[in-house]
């Protein structure tokens, strides 16, 4: 069997194109404009590079973008007073705080003091306590855009086995949650997994998150199995640069009934994914109905 390629990309545009139609309905039928505010503290040039195309993705879908750039050595005093200013700001539905944070700032105080219903990264821990209840929250914006690849490709998940490999906050554990909230039934593995080839094995869906190049190959893949690959590694190969999902793509293809690439599966999508929640909080903010397929 050779994989159906899951085309994250085309996915990831017809979900920006369904947040750009919404967002002009919001203006011409109640004269609202939902807003995104990106805070990146410090200079790292990964960070500078995903805000940069956040604030594009954010401007081309029609929201307004509040960029918030700060130096490096920015007091914790001075990032929280920044989010209770934004917190209070009716034109932001929407906060990004950029991770990773410079060390001396404390990541969890950070993110817990914004407003929970203006979290669309889903990682204030009241968010990630409704979504481990079942209850409606912000979800994590890479595990939202699985999520709907997978209903796209399966119509209903109910009874199918999920085997999710990483256990990280951020993929793993709500992608788990997600699957569970779907009606699948949920492996967790990680690394530190007993037979990690057998469990992988028993997936209808296997979602590959560990941040390990090519750990899951073609023998650990059921045939005809749905195989998301969350991962984006940089590796050398044939003295070039070369990225690499977790997944080894070509033998786990062979065997795969579909399959997502890297890049150009699961990365386009958490961009998407950002701008539907910042949707779904500004109308959540202002009692409107939410976008319908852009949540979970
Ligand atoms: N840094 C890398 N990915 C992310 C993300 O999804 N959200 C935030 N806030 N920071 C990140």
């Amino acid at each position: 069997m050779t994989a159906k390629v899951i085309d994250g990309k085309a996915f990831a545009a017809n979900v920006r194109a369904q947040v750009a139609e919404h967002v002009a309905r919001l203006k011409a039928e109640h004269g609202l404009t939902p807003g995104l505010a990106v805070v990146l503290v410090g200079e790292d040039p990964a960070s500078k590079v995903y805000v940069k195309n956040k604030h594009a993705s954010t401007i081309e879908v029609g929201m307004a973008s509040f960029e918030h750039r700060l130096p490096a050595e920015t007091s914790e005093a001075e990032l929280l007073a920044l989010i209770d200013k934004l917190n209070a700001d009716p034109s932001v539905h929407g906060i990004l705080v950029q991770l990773p944070l410079p060390g001396h700032l404390n990541s969890e105080l950070v993110i817990n003091r914004i407003d929970p219903a203006k979290d669309v990264d889903g990682f204030h821990i009241s968010n990630v306590g409704l979504l481990g209840t079942g209850q409606k929250s912000m979800v994590p914006c890479t595990p939202l855009g699985c999520l709907m690849m997978l209903r796209d490709h399966h119509g209903k998940l109910a009874g199918l086995n999920a085997v999710v490999v990483g256990r990280s906050n951020i993929v793993g554990k709500p992608m788990a949650q997600l699957l569970l909230g779907d009606s699948c039934t949920v492996t967790i593995a990680h690394s530190r997994t007993k037979d990690l080839a057998e469990v992988c094995k028993r997936a209808d869906i296997l979602v590959a998150a560990v941040g390990r190049p090519e750990m899951i190959t073609g023998d650990m893949v059921k045939p005809g199995a749905t195989v998301i690959d969350v991962g984006i590694n940089r590796i050398e190969r044939d003295g070039k640069g070369k990225l690499v999902g977790d997944v080894h793509y070509d033998s786990a293809a062979a065997v795969a009934g579909a399959i997502t690439p890297v890049p150009g599966g699961v990365g386009p999508m958490t961009i998407a994914c950002l701008l539907a929640n910042t949707l779904t909080a500004c109308c959540r903010a202002n009692g409107l109905a939410e976008p319908e397929g852009l949540t979970a």
